[in-house]
């Protein structure tokens, strides 16, 4: 009984210091852009030990992207209260190298100390930012309602299962009508508008979607998985650096957005 009561102590102590609050984290992301904006790797007010991977490299943060001051077109986030965490998705179509990043940050006790960035350009996945930035735009990301978030289960199963479907056929995706997914800069739901043109249907070969990492948003019904993707890299079959940004309205898929980095042009397909 003694026992039990200590562990149940413990696990709330441990929930208490690992979530954080939803302004917290705002002021992360918009901090974090801001100094992508800036091309300033110090990341004023945020940053203590940072374990920093870029396209699933070990890069010192001085070395990596953010040294570079870029344009920003268009920005997304995703807040984690639970993890205290967050995800951003950056749009920059109109700077000197057109980039979409996907970000991903972690902390402890308030402080950020895990950073990882997908960082797509020119002969990546379907890449386009002109495109990627033009659709981003037309889609409505806003607060759910209180009364219809789905929990976070709900909302890591939604995206679960898309990533399981590529393999497996049989898995049952909960697409919503209309749901459009924006590969690169390309937009399934150009020409239908309003029905799903989320489908993916089986590759032809049979592979495991590994190392998925996730924050979720149950407020904005997000999600993104950051996943080591086998197979489309015909030169990485073992899984190149990939993330899948998702939204889910009342259980359903509504919108993805895939990062993909090619170790050649257009991952050699
Ligand atoms: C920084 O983090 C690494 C890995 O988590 C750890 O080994 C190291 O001791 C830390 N350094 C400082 C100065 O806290
Ligand atoms: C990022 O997005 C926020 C919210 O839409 C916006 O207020 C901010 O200006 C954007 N930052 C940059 C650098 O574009
Ligand atoms: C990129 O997307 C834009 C906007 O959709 C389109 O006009 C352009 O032709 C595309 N570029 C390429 C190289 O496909």
């Amino acid at each position: 009984m003694v026992y039990s009561i200590i562990l149940a102590c413990a696990a709330l102590v441990a929930k208490a210091s690992a979530e954080c609050s939803r302004e917290f984290l705002q002021g992360a992301t918009a901090a974090y852009v801001q100094a992508q904006a800036a091309g300033d790797h110090s990341l004023p007010a945020l940053a203590s030990n940072i374990s920093y991977l870029e396209n699933d490299a070990v890069k010192d943060v001085k070395e990596g992207i953010l040294s570079q001051a870029i344009t920003i077109d268009f920005n997304r986030s995703l807040h984690d209260t639970t993890q205290c965490a967050t995800f951003t998705e950056i749009s920059a179509a109109t700077n000197k190298v057109p980039y979409v990043i996907h970000t991903r940050m972690l902390f402890t006790d308030e402080k950020l100390t895990t950073l990882q960035s997908v960082v797509a350009h020119d002969g990546d996945w379907a890449f386009n930012a002109t495109g990627q930035l033009y659709w981003t735009k037309q889609e409505k990301w806003d607060p759910i309602p209180e009364a219809n978030r789905d929990a976070r289960d709900v909302i890591q199963a939604a995206g679960d299962s898309y990533l399981d479907s590529w393999s497996d056929g049989t898995v049952k995706v909960p697409y919503g009508t209309p749901c459009a997914r924006l590969e690169g800069g390309m937009y399934t739901g150009a020409s239908n508008p309003a029905t799903n043109t989320c489908f993916m249907p089986q590759f032809p070969e049979k592979f495991e979607i590994k190392n998925r990492r996730y924050i979720i948003d149950e407020e904005v019904g997000g999600l993104d998985i950051f996943n080591d993707f086998p197979f489309i890299d015909t030169k990485k079959p073992e899984g190149t650096p990939s993330t899948n940004f998702i939204r889910v309205e009342g259980g359903k898929i509504r919108y993805i957005h895939e990062v993909t980095v090619c170790t050649t042009r257009n991952c050699g397909r």
